[in-house]
């Protein structure tokens, strides 16, 4: 009785009518390794209404959970697609820093910080599911809005002028726009649905990746 009870409960604060919930993952890169304790080269975190769930840096080299249930629940096969993941966009950010720099004749005398925040907010609606409400894909660099992307119109703006060519190449790709709205959407709304099933359905066995 008191296990129905406390299901019951868990279902309830999973799908509360109008709550808004996201998933945003961050990835922060510097132009050279600075010697300071706990400063990476290269970062990179998953964040489930504002709590980290997964974590990467370029001295692990490893995507790990950073929630109990994380770990529980998500298969190796997740980690070690995500690691590979991780570390291709740790080569991504590699190049682009140093295009970036060349661009605005910077030299390596300071360094230099690229970021990259992207994800979704998605509110919960009467019959349980997840309706999408806000998208979000935008680079900063060194502290400064560079270049984000207009889900709602599908172009990207360039807040610097240093951005103008990005912006200009990337407006240019059909499928860069087609991916990035599908992923804001659709892909990322499905992760945090799963995500917030994983972490509030605590007495099931899997969640739903696993048995995928
Ligand atoms: C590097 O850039 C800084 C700032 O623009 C400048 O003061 C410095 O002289 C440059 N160093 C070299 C080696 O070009």
């Amino acid at each position: 009785m008191l296990l129905i009870a406390s299901l019951v409960l868990l279902g309830t604060q999973l799908m509360v009518n109008g709550e808004r919930h996201s998933l945003i993952y961050t990835y922060s890169a510097l132009s050279k390794p600075v010697d300071l304790p706990g400063i990476h080269e290269f970062t990179a975190m998953g964040l489930l209404d504002d709590r980290p769930i997964d974590y990467y840096d370029s001295e692990t080299k490893v995507k790990v959970p950073k929630q109990p249930w994380m770990k529980e629940r998500l298969k190796q096969d997740y980690w070690d697609k995500g690691t590979q993941s991780r570390r291709s966009k740790q080569q991504w950010f590699k190049v682009n820093i140093d295009i970036l720099m060349k661009r605005m004749r910077q030299n390596d005398t300071d360094v230099h910080v690229l970021q990259w925040m992207h994800g979704c907010e998605g509110d919960v609606q009467p019959d349980g599911s997840l309706k999408f409400v806000n998208g979000m894909d935008m680079y900063n660099y060194d502290g400064d809005d560079f270049l984000s992307f207009d889900d709602a119109n599908g172009v990207w703006i360039a807040s610097v002028e240093a951005a103008l060519p990005t912006k200009r190449k990337w407006d240019g790709v059909q499928v860069l726009k087609e991916y990035t709205q599908g992923y804001l959407e659709s892909e990322c709304v499905k992760w945090l649905k799963e995500f917030m099933e994983c972490r509030q359905q605590q007495l099931k066995e899997v969640c739903k990746y696993d048995k995928k």
